[in-house]
């Protein structure tokens, strides 16, 4: 049976990751034809995939990058499109499998254009279900399609319940390594680089994601994310720093049984699963030689060190718009961090002055439609933008001083 294939975000290491699983189901007999492939501003990479996979349409964000596009794919008869609208109609032409690898916010109109065709969407790109995770949900549902996590801890704790539902769980355990300044001071952390906060220990991952983890806040999201796709409340989502990242997370069942997933630090694993499931496809991963590596170590997250747990937490107990507050101001702070605009503490003051300002103000009501969500995730990207004019101001003034 040849599967029709889409890949969001087809140029980010996600997305690259999931080309490579493709071409070696492909080599191993499996057929695969590709519909769509999306990316941002990378025509030239854009291009090279579209080149061997021949897919019904590639398409860039970025209209200026058109030209380029078009340019390098002369002559081939590939379709070609630009623009945002473009990406959610090109996500939306049916599919039986799409790979959601766009990252931030950006990811969810895509997303949801192609849960609504009853593809099974794999979904990595977390922003999505922090931002909307209910509505996001119930589409899939009502279009009668499947959602797989690819994230590497959803999906350990997707296999580890193997089909149970979360209800016969104790409690969810996610495993974070800890990002490289596990054992940093605040002090310390105050000096942080954009270029030593993207190098994480274990995985290579885009800029975004890096600083999420190098701060805790991918964790953060993921305890939101776990909340929705599993349905549990966060009292029953526990975090684990397990420096090594073999075991992908864990679940503790109600008669005191824990089952974990097991592996070697590498996306492709969890990419994988969600593209055979509910098979097991054949791939050639490193063995996991656990006499070689020796010991596994745990220890308790600590909060204080790194606020985006709690604000996480908090942004759950609040409930409506304040997971998808939290998940925009992070993303402008994050942005900022990068430019050199904010240092990195300052990204989780942000988004914590933010959610304060938007709660006393009354703007995180429930999210009953997708326009509200968006207007939401709008609103806080304003709050968290005048934030960080100001402590751009402060700083500047502290150094003039
Ligand atoms: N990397 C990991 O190990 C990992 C693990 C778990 C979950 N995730 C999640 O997976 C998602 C992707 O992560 P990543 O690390 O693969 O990110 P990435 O390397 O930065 O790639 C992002 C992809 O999205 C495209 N893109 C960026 N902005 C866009 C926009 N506004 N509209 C349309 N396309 C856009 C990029 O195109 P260009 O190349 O043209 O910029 C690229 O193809 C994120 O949500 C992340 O949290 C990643």
């Amino acid at each position: 049976m040849t599967r029709r294939v889409t890949v969001l975000g087809s140029t980010g290491s996600v997305g690259t990751s999931t080309l490579d699983i493709l071409g070696h189901a492909q080599a191993g007999g499996e057929g695969v034809e590709i519909i769509a492939l999306t990316a941002n501003d990378n025509a030239a990479a854009l291009a090279e995939q579209a080149l061997k996979w021949r897919p019904g349409v590639a398409v860039i964000r970025r209209e200026d990058r058109h030209e380029e596009l078009k340019s390098r794919l002369a002559g081939s008869g590939i379709e070609t499109a630009a623009g945002e609208a473009a990406v959610v109609e090109a996500a939306g032409r049916p599919a039986d499998w799409v790979m959601s690898a766009i990252v931030g916010v950006a990811g969810l109109r895509p997303t949801l254009a192609a849960a609504r065709t009853g593809a099974t969407i794999a979904l990595a790109n977390k922003e999505s279900i922090v931002c909307a995770g209910p509505l996001l949900l119930g589409v899939v549902k009502a279009a009668g399609g499947d959602l797989v996590p690819v994230d590497s801890e959803h999906s350990a704790i997707f296999q580890s319940l193997g089909g149970l539902s979360a209800r016969k769980a104790a409690k969810l355990v996610l495993t974070s390594s800890g990002g490289p300044f596990r054992t940093w001071t605040r002090q310390q952390m105050s000096g942080v680089t954009p270029e030593q906060a993207v190098s994480h220990p274990n995985f290579s991952m885009g800029a975004k994601i890096s600083v999420d983890s190098a701060q805790m806040m991918n964790k953060g999201l993921e305890i939101i994310e776990a909340a929705y796709l599993f349905d549990t409340p966060e009292t029953r989502i526990e975090v684990l720093v397990h420096p090594q990242q073999i075991i992908h997370s864990m679940v503790e069942m109600l008669d005191g049984s824990s089952i974990a997933q097991l592996g070697p630090p590498d996306m492709r694993g969890p990419i994988v699963c969600a593209w055979s499931w509910p098979e097991r496809l054949s791939w050639p991963a490193p063995p996991l030689d656990l006499a070689a590596i020796g010991s596994l170590t745990f220890h308790a997250p600590n909060t204080e060190q790194f606020p985006a747990l709690g604000l996480a937490r908090e942004s759950l107990r609040i409930g409506g718009g304040a997971p998808a507050a939290m998940n925009a101001a992070n993303e402008a702070a994050v942005a900022a961090f990068l430019d050199r605009r904010i240092g990195f503490l300052e990204i989780a003051a942000i988004v914590s002055e933010t959610l304060e300002t938007m709660g006393r103000s009354g703007e995180l009501k429930s999210i009953e439609a997708l326009e509200a969500a968006f207007a939401v995730h709008e609103r806080a990207l304003e709050v968290a933008g005048h934030l960080i004019e100001g402590a751009r101001a402060g700083r500047v003034k502290a150094k003039g001083g």
